[in-house]
């Protein structure tokens, strides 16, 4: 079969994890995983979670051999708003090197790279030179909720020398990049409740205090005039770029223009002292992610709104830690928030931000089969994006994790048109197959 054909299959499933509208489709979608990884030779198994289920699989381990862990996710994020699309998110489809569907790159088009070059090694040799155990979630888009403990309590099948993750970008299509960093996170929703109901403007307005533009100050509080994060403490525990890092990244083939042209908005805006990619990969930030309230609907309706709610999320860098800022972030609105309205703060996910040494052995290994595979230098970068999984393969298995991106800056993840480049499909493959080979090789 055509691995094209396969990646169709994979991406016809609508596997939300967000909405429970799609969580048959989400199983559905992890058995067929489960049987595509039997046809690759691998022994395979579907584990229930209190969530969505983890896909296992491991080859014949034998001893003296470096074991590897493969890690991916094959849930995808929510395809809204459709009318975006120039063709159905769950009805894949090529133009030109891009195969255009959610899910494409993020991630089960990177997550089968491994497992159809881990099938041809199988196919061409019998085996893969390493002991391998593919880990694959079905909870990556809504913050690994039961990961964390799947990990615990599977520690001895989960155990391993190193994992391998492609789920970050590379800097510029054909450059083979190494990702020794990414940013964490923490999430939170904000509700307010004014009037009981909503109420006539003209009536009542003036007179209580409008949820909305409380709402509004609040969130404008957030950040101070030099772009910077306004909450007290906020910075405390964030490491300064180091001098390397600067040097490094101010070289790489990534330029302002191109950056803007891939977000589409007017001009780039952000922490000032910063460069675009220094903002995004080394610096944290405050976003809302979503933002409601009031009437929404043709026309114009005088009201007060009752109530207003806004989604946020901080993007947290080496050594922030979720767990200390969620009371700063909490005190933070308390203390800006007038009781004019009552404020309800619900606490969602949260991860670490993660920093590996981009020279350990494994490293290297990896960084070989990457300019390998790609027949070109490797770019060294970091990511603002966040995979909260790798600090805790960190802490309950012991073990670093390789990130080796096929992601292209225009991919699209979590947008409209999302988006894989067919050549790093293939690339993919053989990156797998050369990583294998390099660290059986240390
Ligand atoms: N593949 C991304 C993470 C990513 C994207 C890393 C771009 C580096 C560059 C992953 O699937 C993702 O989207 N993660 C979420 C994590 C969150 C839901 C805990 C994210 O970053 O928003
Ligand atoms: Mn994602």
């Amino acid at each position: 079969m055509d691995p094209l054909d396969d990646l169709f299959e994979f991406l016809r499933f609508p596997s939300v994890s967000a909405d429970s509208q799609f969580t048959r489709q989400v199983e559905a979608c992890a058995d067929w995983l489960v049987g595509r990884l039997l046809k690759a030779g691998l022994q395979a198994g579907k584990r229930a979670t209190p969530g969505h289920p983890v896909v296992i699989a491991q080859n014949e381990h034998r001893p003296g051999r470096k074991t590897v862990l493969i890690y991916g996710h094959y849930d995808v994020q929510p395809a809204d708003p459709l009318e975006l699309w120039a063709t159905p998110p769950f009805e894949p489809v090529v133009k030109g090197d891009k195969i255009f569907a959610r899910g494409a790159t993020d991630n089960k088009g990177q997550i089968l790279a491994h497992v159809l070059g881990v099938e041809s090694a199988i196919k061409e040799r019998g085996d893969v030179p390493v002991n391998l155990v593919f880990v694959i979630e079905g909870e990556e888009e809504v913050g690994s909720p039961n990961l964390v403990a799947f990990l615990k309590d599977n520690k001895a099948e989960c155990s391993a020398d190193v994992v391998a993750i492609s789920d970050t970008g590379m800097i510029a299509p054909g450059v083979p990049t190494f990702t020794y960093g990414l940013r964490g996170i923490l999430c939170l929703e904000i509700r307010l409740r004014g009037p009981s109901v909503d109420l006539h403007s003209g009536i009542f307005g003036g007179s209580v205090a409008n949820p909305a533009t409380v709402l509004s100050r609040l969130i404008a509080r957030l950040h101070d005039d030099s772009g910077r994060v306004a909450i007290p403490g906020f910075y405390d525990r964030v490491l300064p770029l180091n001098e390397w890092e600067r040097e490094l990244w101010a070289h790489l083939p990534s330029t302002e223009s191109a950056w803007l042209a891939t977000t589409g908005s007017p001009r780039l805006s952000g922490e000032a002292g910063y460069s675009f990619l220094e903002q995004v990969w080394a610096r944290p930030t405050a976003e809302v992610n979503g933002i409601g309230s009031g009437y929404q609907g043709e026309g114009s309706k005088t009201i007060i709104p009752s109530r207003a709610t806004a989604k946020l999320s901080f993007r947290l860098v080496p050594d922030q830690d979720p767990h200390e800022l969620r009371p700063l972030i909490d005190n933070f609105f308390k203390e800006e928030c007038p009781d004019s309205v009552e404020m309800e703060l619900i606490a969602q996910h949260e991860g670490k931000p993660y920093l590996v040494k981009p020279d350990s052995p494994f490293a290297k290994a990896a960084q070989k089969a990457l300019a390998d595979a790609f027949e070109k230098p490797v770019a060294f970068i970091r990511e603002g994006g966040s995979i909260p999984i790798t600090q805790s393969f960190k802490e309950v298995l012991g073990i670093d994790t390789l990130l080796l991106g096929l992601a292209l800056p225009d991919c699209k993840a979590h947008s409209p048109n999302e988006n894989f480049s067919i050549e790093n499909f293939k690339a993919g493959i053989r990156l797998n197959r050369k990583l294998l080979e390099r660290i059986s090789e240390m």
